[in-house]
């Protein structure tokens, strides 16, 4: 189960974050990244986060620790910034946390060496979730005490928007031609050689328990929390099975990238990544 924590004070909103998250203190003294429940991504968002840093975890890939914060809205009234307080009044009760991991920089290829075979774990584990944000634009990858930390998987699981469409749109393949680490040539089959195995009902439904019901109640077509995380479960195994077969690398790239400033990066693709 995830611990549970109270918010004691806002620090400061993290700009850079389009779902505005905030660092925040909590009273077991520790300092998280917060995403809240009132957010424009909705719930889901959060719930995609418990599900794939719940599950990325107990399959080795480092995700930083995740708390049920309870918020009292009551900490928003020192913040100046109007946007914040509307999303602390709005987020009243649980909300997530991610232990914050200070002195961390955002991935560089150019100053961090992938290990192919984590780089392939990531890939599998990305393809597994249906994780569209983990581009090089955009890694969401953290390098800390000398490693790779996996961050931000609030976009993942993009079915679970639309249910009566779930099934069909998780047998659907993975595109990583974008994906920031696919450039170091993944060895995707052998990764899920070694992690779809694990990647069983009776594991899935420990990442699931710790979904706290609210955030899964009042699902249409489904009588409960208890029915939806069994979707989940079902979706997530069969995707499991099979998926390595269906993941999209890009032309793989013997070279590193070279240096971009950051305002081509954002239009151009990196050498010898295929153009869209
Ligand atoms: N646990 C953490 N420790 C340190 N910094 C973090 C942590 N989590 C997030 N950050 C920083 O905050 C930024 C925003 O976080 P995150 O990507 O999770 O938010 P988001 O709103 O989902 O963002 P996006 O705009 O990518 O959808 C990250 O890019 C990173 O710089
Ligand atoms: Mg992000």
């Amino acid at each position: 189960m995830l611990r549970e924590t109270l918010a004691t004070r806002y620090v400061t909103p993290l700009r850079e974050g389009g779902s505005l998250p905030g660092i925040v203190e909590a009273d077991d003294l520790g300092t998280y990244v917060m995403k809240f429940t009132g957010a424009g991504q909705g719930r889901k968002a959060l719930v995609a986060e418990v599900i794939c840093g719940g599950l990325a975890r107990r399959l080795g890939l480092r995700v930083p620790e995740l708390v049920l914060m309870t918020l009292d809205p009551v900490l928003g009234p020192s913040e100046p910034d109007e946007d914040v307080q509307d999303l602390l009044k709005a987020s009243g009760g649980l909300n997530l946390g991610m232990d914050f991991l200070p002195g961390s920089l955002g991935f560089d290829p150019l100053s961090y060496e992938v290990d192919p075979a984590e780089a392939a774990r990531v890939v599998w584990f990305d393809a597994l979730v249906n994780n569209v944000d983990r581009s090089w634009r955009n890694p969401n990858l953290l390098v800390w005490h000398g490693d790779l930390w996996l961050i931000d998987h609030g976009a993942a699981l993009i079915w679970h928007h639309n249910w009566p469409t779930a099934a069909a749109s998780a047998a659907r393949g993975y595109d990583a031609s974008d994906h920031a680490l696919a450039r170091y040539a993944p060895d995707v089959a052998a990764a899920a050689a070694e992690l779809a195995p694990r990647v069983e009902p009776g594991l899935l439904a420990e990442v699931l328990a710790e979904v706290p019901d609210a955030w899964l109640e009042g699902e249409p077509g489904f009588a409960g929390a208890e029915e939806i995380r069994a979707a989940y479960v079902r979706t997530l195994a069969a995707r499991a099975r099979d998926i390595h077969e269906r993941v999209t690398l890009g032309p793989p790239t013997t070279s590193r990238p070279r240096h971009r400033p950051g305002w081509l990066a954002a239009r151009r693709p990196h050498p010898g990544e295929a153009v869209r």
